[in-house]
């Protein structure tokens, strides 16, 4: 198989996977992360408003649909479902790594569908970090002109590089060729994780860099380890029996996301995406509170955008009448008077912020 070839085939492998095996791991905290309940809300739950500001735009709701898939012809139906949904709310949407249709140009339509059926959304591109030294900018103008992008999410994956049979071992250079395209390009870099979680130190560099804002992807939601371990199970090469055991190993590996998204938070450089294990309206509520802009849902998402546009709906109305609830609960009439609302911490949260 020609590089290329294989960069397409390992997206459908993530997406099958995804949508047939329990592919997550941990917990992201945010049962150690309790609201205080306001006995006096003061507000009406049917004028709640969720409407945000995010890289100068208005947005109808901090439901990020973070980025999943594109770059295999089987994968475009489910681009165009997300997009759709991205269009009809007005969320952000981000696609998945590019990489696949910058390599081979055939796989562009299944990442440009979002655009075609989103022309309002707040889109964002996507490519590795790993791919950003190799490449730069040549890579980054044509990503960000396949959807028309808004922004361009940069992922960090190296849990996933290490595990992976056909892994990227070097992380040499990251940092430079990031700083290098917060200055070059024409859109914000949005940076994010995908699982393991960013610390405040890392969060403090990627700022300095040039950053716009970071994406937790934190720890407790699907898990990279478990997926790359059942890949390299599947291909059961020599080689590949060392990685089958590494993953079981890693597979609590990383910074839940509560921790996560309180760390960057506190760096106070630039907004905040709660993402990683993410599955309700609550969840996002409590991210808020921790300090994010946003709350991001890739797998949550994944499943009722396979069964259908109705199924999807409902998944997002049912998360957006459960954010409404707690801000209600918490006599939040708004975004912003969630983001000031007091909260308790217990647990693991409580001990692995304070240390
Ligand atoms: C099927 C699938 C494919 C993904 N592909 C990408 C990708 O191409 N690029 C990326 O930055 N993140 C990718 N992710 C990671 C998500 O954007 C997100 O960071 C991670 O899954 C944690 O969120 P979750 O627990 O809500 O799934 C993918 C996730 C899933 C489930």
């Amino acid at each position: 198989m020609t590089g290329d070839a294989r960069t397409s085939s390992r997206k459908l492998d993530h997406l099958r996977i995804c949508s047939e095996m329990n592919i997550t791991a941990g917990s992201p905290g945010f049962e150690d992360v309790r609201l205080v309940h306001n006995a006096l809300p003061e507000c009406n739950l049917d004028t709640i408003d969720l409407s945000v500001n995010f890289l100068g735009r208005k947005l109808a709701s901090p439901l990020y649909i973070s980025a999943m898939t594109g770059g295999h012809p089987d994968t475009k139906e489910v681009n165009r479902v997300l997009g759709c949904a991205a269009e009809k709310y007005g969320l952000v949407m981000g696609v998945g790594s590019q990489r696949a249709a910058l390599e081979n140009p055939e796989h562009a339509d299944s990442f440009r569908i979002v655009r075609d059926v989103a022309p309002h959304a707040f889109l964002c591109g996507n490519i590795g970090a790993v791919q950003l030294v190799t490449h730069g900018m040549n890579w980054v103008e044509p990503a960000i002109e396949m959807i028309d992008a808004d922004a361009l999410c940069i992922h960090l994956n190296f849990l996933q590089e290490v595990v992976q049979p056909e892994g990227d071992h070097n992380a040499a250079g990251c940092l430079a060729a990031i700083s290098e395209v917060c200055k070059e390009a024409k859109v914000p870099i949005i940076v994010k994780e995908t699982g393991c979680g960013i610390s405040s130190e890392v969060a403090a560099r990627l700022f300095d860099a040039g950053v716009s804002a970071i994406d937790t992807g934190g720890y407790g939601g699907t898990s990279w380890a478990k997926i790359e371990g059942i890949r390299a199970q599947n291909q059961n090469t020599a080689g590949d029996k060392t990685l089958t055991s590494l993953g079981p190993t890693l597979l609590s590996w990383g910074i839940p996301t509560a921790v996560s998204v309180f760390e960057v938070a506190k760096v106070n450089k630039g907004p905040v995406i709660a993402s990683g294990g993410l599955k309700t309206g609550l969840d996002i509520a409590k991210g808020i509170v921790l300090g994010a802009t946003l709350g991001g849902m890739a797998l949550s998402l994944l499943g009722p955008a396979l069964v259908s546009e109705d199924e999807l709906r409902y998944a997002i109305d049912k998360i957006h009448a459960e954010l409404s609830a707690a801000m209600f609960l918490c006599g939040a009439k708004d975004i912003p008077s969630l983001s000031k609302v007091r909260y308790y911490l217990t647990g693991d949260v409580r001990q692995m912020i304070q240390t």
